[in-house]
This record gives C-alpha cells, sequence and structure tokens, in this order.
C-alpha cells in the first residue's frame, strides 16, 4: 500500500509554454474544513484557522464557497475570513439577490458567481454566462460598483468568453472539472480533448483582454499541466489539499502545491 497520493493520468503533455511567464497564484479553497466541522456541528476544526494556516504557507489567496444550503461555509465563517486573512478573499457564490447582498456586506477582494443546483455535490458545470445575460448584468455590475472583482466560473467555451466580455467581467475561471473527470474514466485522446479546449479558452479569453483563473479537480498529479498554460494566472483547489492535508498536514500540502506550480512557470515540469 502505498502512502503518496494517487497518481491519475493527466495525458502527455510535454513542451514548456508558460516558460517566462508571469507567476500563477495560488488560491486554497477551504470549504472542506466547514464540512468536516459541520459534521459534528461545533466550532473544530475552524476554517479560518485554516485559512490562516494555508497564508502561513504561501497560498496567495483563500476561496470560500457561501451555498444556499450553507452545507459547509457559514455566513459568520465568511464575516471572519474577511476580517482575519491578509491574502485576498475570493467569496465563490450563486448568482442570487440574497447571496449578493450578504457579499456586498462582507466586502471581499473578489467574487466568483457559480451555478448551484442543492443536489449536485459540488459545482458541476460552468455558469451559463451566454444564456443568462440579463439576469448576471446588474449583479455584475453591482459587485464591481462596490469595488468587489468579479470573476465567471464559465466551461472553457468560446461563447462563454465572448459572453463574459460582454457582461464586463475582468476575470473568468475556466472549469476543469471535465479535464479531471476524462482523465479517470477515459482515453488518452480524449484526455488531451479536454485539456486542448481549456488550453484554448485560456489563449482566446486573454487574447479578449480577460484574466484567466482555473479550478476544480486539480491534484498533484494534474495541476503542472493547467499551471503550464501561460494565460492562467490563479488556480483555485480545495478537495484534493484538504484530503491530502490529512495525510501530509496542511502546511506541507500547500508548499507542494506552490513547488509544483512554481515548477511548472519555470520549465521544471516533474
Ligand atoms: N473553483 C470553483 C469555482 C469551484 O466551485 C470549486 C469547487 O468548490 C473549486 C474551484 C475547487 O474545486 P476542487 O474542490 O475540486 O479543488
Amino acid at each position: 500500500m502505498s502512502i503518496k497520493a494517487p497518481e491519475i493520468p493527466t495525458g502527455a503533455f510535454t513542451g514548456n509554454p508558460a516558460k517566462d511567464a508571469p507567476p500563477c497564484r495560488l488560491g486554497v479553497n477551504i470549504d472542506h474544513v466547514a464540512t468536516l466541522r459541520n459534521a459534528r456541528g461545533g466550532v473544530h476544526p475552524d476554517p479560518v484557522r485554516a485559512a490562516l494556516l494555508c497564508e502561513a504557507a504561501g497560498a496567495d489567496g483563500i476561496t470560500a464557497h457561501l451555498r444556499e444550503d450553507r452545507r459547509h461555509i457559514t455566513d459568520d465563517d465568511m464575516r471572519r475570513l474577511k476580517e482575519s486573512i491578509s491574502t485576498p478573499l475570493n467569496f465563490e457564490m450563486a448568482a442570487t439577490e440574497d447571496m449578493l447582498n450578504i457579499c456586498l456586506a462582507v466586502a471581499p477582494h473578489g467574487a466568483c458567481l457559480v451555478p448551484e443546483k442543492r443536489t449536485e455535490r459540488t459545482t458541476e458545470g460552468g455558469l451559463d454566462v451566454a444564456g443568462q445575460h440579463n439576469l448576471l448584468q446588474h449583479k455584475i455590475a453591482r459587485l464591481t460598483d462596490a469595488g468587489i472583482r468579479v470573476s465567471l466560473f464559465i466551461d472553457p467555451e468560446e461563447a462563454q468568453l465572448e459572453a463574459a466580455v460582454r457582461l464586463g467581467a475582468p476575470v473568468v475561471e475556466l472549469h476543469t472539472g471535465a479535464y479531471y473527470e476524462a482523465a479517470m474514466t477515459t482515453t488518452p485522446a480524449s484526455i488531451k480533448m479536454e485539456f486542448d479546449k481549456i488550453e484554448n479558452a485560456a489563449r482566446l479569453g486573454a487574447e479578449m483582454g480577460l484574466e484567466i483563473h482555473a479550478g476544480h479537480g486539480l491534484t498533484f498529479s494534474n495541476v503542472q499541466n493547467i499551471a503550464g498554460i501561460s494565460q492562467v494566472r490563479e488556480v483555485n483547489i480545495g478537495h484534493f489539499m484538504m484530503g491530502e492535508a490529512l495525510f501530509m498536514g496542511l502546511h506541507e500540502t500547500v508548499r507542494e502545491m506552490k513547488k509544483l506550480i512554481a515548477d511548472a512557470r519555470t520549465g521544471c515540469l516533474v
């Protein structure tokens, strides 16, 4: 039995597209510390303590998703995160009126708009920005007017990128879930196809003037392929890191992820 993190196939991508690219930041999503806390109801383990530890280990930002069903992060967690952390807080939320008001009150650095279904285990697909222009427009405007940087969590598709530009969002986060799923279940050709979609969307989006982030399903095995795309300026990672923290500790997990990302930028792919 290996005591190392399981390896997943990620496609044999070679080359060094990110050499000389600006750094890629690591945003750590601490939702699942709250999942564990809520399993017993009390105050331990505290996601704010985890966030501070992630920062001390080198995380460049903290992400938390206040879901409508409050299954992990709570309103109070969001307020405490904003008061306590010193790196940017990325407030993940559904584009509802209620969430908008809470987010405006917390006043985080950024807000990432995501689709949300009560029955899903995690955010399953990207936000249909192209199909929801009218619904999103005034929400994005209100967040932007309040000085909150809006990012839209989208599938890596040209129509969604174009819609994000029309809505005036400065940032998109490309959903990497299909790439992760392909690696778990399908052939090298489909893994490559999903990777190519992300790489193309990152290039196109950057050409359109968008800042490109990426996230979902990233692990020690696949992060270098994504952080190796020169236009990707931030990756947001949660579930794998919290799981790995059980074995390596949170500090070491953050440090290792940071190192893998930095190496992908300098061409030291492992
Ligand atoms: N980015 C966004 C917008 C997400 O919704 C999530 C999942 O909450 C993540 C990143 C992190 O995904 P994972 O937990 O699979 O690393």
